[in-house]
């Protein structure tokens, strides 16, 4: 088993229907679905979810945009997840991200940047948590 990163695709792509997209290239990329569901968070959820980000000046604007509709968030497992997600999504603005990368497809601000993509081990763990229980989690299949 490779390492594991946690992901949300978030309310602006779901309400264009481009989760299947999406999901089609994190399976292209090798990624393996652990953990799935289609889910909705509260502004506090949201808050509590974006809490490193309390005080900054987008803080505001993205609790109430992730609380805005249906996202899908995901546990992926993979050979060095975390840096090869990050790789296949793109840079956080979709201005500055490379040709052919999740968000340079599907994002249209800095906000509605199509996916969340944890950025480290520990924040992985902490999100996945966050929405999955052990019941939700496949690790051991093939
Ligand atoms: P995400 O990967 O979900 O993690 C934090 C989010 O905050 C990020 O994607 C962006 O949607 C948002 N964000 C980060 N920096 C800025 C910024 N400078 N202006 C607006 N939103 C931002």
């Amino acid at each position: 088993a490779g390492n594991r990163t946690f992901t949300m695709i978030k309310p602006g792509a779901v309400r264009k229907n481009y989760e299947g997209a999406i999901l089609k290239m994190i399976n292209d990329a090798g990624f393996k679905i652990r953990a799935m569901k289609l889910t909705r968070m509260s502004t506090t959820q949201a808050g509590a979810f974006y809490e490193v980000h309390k005080g900054k000046p987008f803080y505001d604007n993205l609790v109430k945009f992730m609380s805005s509709g249906p996202i899908v968030a995901a546990i992926l497992e993979k050979e060095n997840a975390i840096e090869d997600f990050r790789k296949l999504i793109g840079a956080t603005n979709p201005e500055n991200a490379a040709e052919g990368t999740v968000r340079k497809l599907f994002a249209c601000s800095v906000t509605e940047n199509a996916v969340h993509g944890a950025d480290s081990d520990e924040n992985a763990t902490r999100e996945a948590d966050f929405f999955f229980s052990t019941f939700e989690r496949f690790y051991d299949y093939e």
